[in-house]
């Protein structure tokens, strides 16, 4: 394709001064910058509403990060005409150029990677390293799936039977609706927007209220990477206002979505139902929650095992779809394990995110803090609380690193996504009922095993069904490329974001057979 390969980007080395500065000029320029209205971007111009959301920083909620303008059903016929009107140019731009403009705004990321960073650490409280490797992700996504276009762009001969020539090739599917959730604000908006781009299809972005200012950084990057008017169009609005009307929209071809399971089952619902003038069906692309657990055989390398548990369960605060909200432990290892598991924990530094010290910071909004704090009240009431961290900050949208054990498959903290630093910790008798119990929940999204015994860890590689497993490896962090993201039963439909199989489900096949 006469393009250099694709590498995934570097992860933040703070240990370089520079690195270090930056992090700081970039938080205090962005503060400078925060506050203003934000507009809605329709068919390549600002659009501005009377009704805006006030997103504010989590760890300090009087500041005001941005007031966002909502959309409302008028601003999405808007939006959906002005990508009507670009649809047919867009689908007829070659793969090539469409991967030129990702190859572009990757750039134009890769320039700002602290400003994009740092407005993560003020909306949604994100730590610096996690939010630089948000932004590297984001980036990723934007050179791979030019890099894969490129790959899915030329038609391909099917069979040799002589007399007739076959050729497979795939075009847009028409107006792509991208819903995004707020934990992962930057990479996994624009990947799912970067998808339904390359492969021709003009997007209606519509960002997580949480993160909505981030969410225009999208705005600010394809308009500079100039992409035709249309193409993109952003429109925050209020899901009870605006979400089911986008996604019954008759013209609107496909929903690429990201986020709950309750959402997502929603929005399948609701797309399934034709609608008056609809000419399609319509795709539905959902990638949901999870209840991930890690096993800790009676074998396993505690030392690592420790901290990647640590990690997975409380890093970015456990508000990742692949973090690990129990752990596993096999009988003979317990009581060493979580000894050391409660003491670690005890020992985790705990602030506001802006200060690289503390490794864990507020959750992101106070809603999920009420949520998660319910959750904590359950955990009481279901289990032994063995940690539950209420040294932390009174003011900001803090909860309390919690760890229970006598954690059974029933029980609720055994069965529902928290989405907080909640961490269950359950017994097993053997490396089999570790598996069962793993397996036991709706959900198959990651999973993690770690055991020096190739036996069982063949039998996890067979048994562990979860969308993404790591072997001695903690659950969160997959790497564009390396680890095709995402997880099936009530975790999603399988689609598997960062890997060959992802930009298909943007495209219809189409056939064309000449008799010679
Ligand atoms: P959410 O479901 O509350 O919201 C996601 C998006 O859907 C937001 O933009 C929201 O405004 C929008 N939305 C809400 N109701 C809608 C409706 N009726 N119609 C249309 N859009 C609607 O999720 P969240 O809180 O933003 O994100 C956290 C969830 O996302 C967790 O469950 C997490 O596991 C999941 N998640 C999954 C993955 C994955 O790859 N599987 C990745 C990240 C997050
Ligand atoms: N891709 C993200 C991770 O693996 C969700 O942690």
């Amino acid at each position: 394709d006469g393009l250099p390969p694709f590498v995934n980007e570097s992860m933040l080395d703070l240990t370089i001064p520079a690195n270090r500065t930056g992090f700081v000029n970039a938080i205090a320029d962005v503060r400078g910058k925060a506050g203003g209205v934000i507009p809605l971007f329709i068919g390549g111009k600002d659009v501005t509403t009377d009704d805006t959301i006030a997103s504010t920083n989590p760890a300090k909620p009087a500041e005001v990060i941005a007031r966002v303008c909502q959309g409302g059903k008028p601003e999405v016929d808007a939006a959906i005409e002005a990508a009507q009107k670009a649809f047919p140019a867009w689908r007829d731009t070659s793969p090539a150029d469409r991967a030129m403009f990702l190859h572009r705004a990757a750039d134009i990321a890769r320039r700002r990677m602290f400003e994009l960073s740092a407005w993560q650490v003020l909306e949604v409280g994100k730590q610096w390293d996690q939010a630089f490797h948000d932004v590297g992700e984001g980036i990723d996504f934007l050179d791979y799936y030019a890099h894969e276009m490129l790959r899915l762009g030329a038609p391909r001969r099917m069979g040799r039977a002589p007399g007739e020539l076959n050729h497979l090739f795939y075009q847009p599917k028409g107006i792509a609706a991208v819903i995004a959730p707020w934990n992962f604000p930057f990479a996994i908006a624009i990947g799912m927007a970067a998808a339904a781009i390359v492969t021709g299809n003009p997007v209606i972005f519509k960002p997580s209220s949480i993160a909505s200012r981030i969410g225009y950084n999208l705005t600010e990057i394809f308009r500079e990477a100039g992409l035709p008017e249309g193409v993109f169009n952003y429109v925050p609005g209020r899901s009870s206002v605006m979400g089911d009307y986008l996604v019954e929209h008759p013209q609107v071809s496909m929903i690429c979505f990201t986020g709950s399971m309750e959402v997502g089952l929603r929005i399948q619902e609701k797309a399934a139902v034709v609608q008056p003038g609809q000419m399609q069906c319509k795709r539905v692309i959902a990638e949901m929650g999870g209840k991930n657990a890690i096993i800790i055989d009676d074998d396993a390398d505690l030392d690592e095992a420790v901290l990647q548990v640590l990690n997975s369960a409380f890093g970015f605060q456990g508000q990742k779809c692949s973090a690990c909200s129990r752990v596993i432990v096999l009988d003979p290892i317990y009581d060493r394990f979580v000894e050391r598991l409660v003491k670690a924990a005890q020992a985790i530094k705990i602030g506001p995110s802006e200060d690289p010290a503390n490794y864990m910071g507020p959750v992101a909004d106070a809603s999920l803090q009420k949520n998660i704090l319910e959750y904590v009240k359950v955990a009481e009431q279901e289990g032994k609380v063995l940690v539950k961290r209420t040294d932390i900050p009174a003011e900001g949208c803090y909860v309390p690193l919690t760890i229970v054990e006598g954690i059974k498959p029933h029980h609720r903290i055994a069965q529902e996504e928290i989405f907080g630093p909640v961490l269950a910790v359950m017994r097993a008798g053997s490396f089999d009922e570790a598996l069962a119990i793993a397996n036991g929940t709706r959900f198959a999204l990651t999973g993690g095993v770690f055991s020096r015994s190739p036996e069982n860890l063949a039998k996890a590689r067979r048994d562990f069904r979860v969308g993404n497993l790591y072997l001695n490896r903690g659950s969160t962090g997959a790497m564009v490329e390396r680890q095709p993201f995402g997880g099936f039963k009530m975790s999603g439909v399988g689609s598997k974001t960062g890997g060959p199989d992802y930009l298909l489900q943007f495209m219809d096949p189409r056939c064309v057979t000449e008799n010679t």
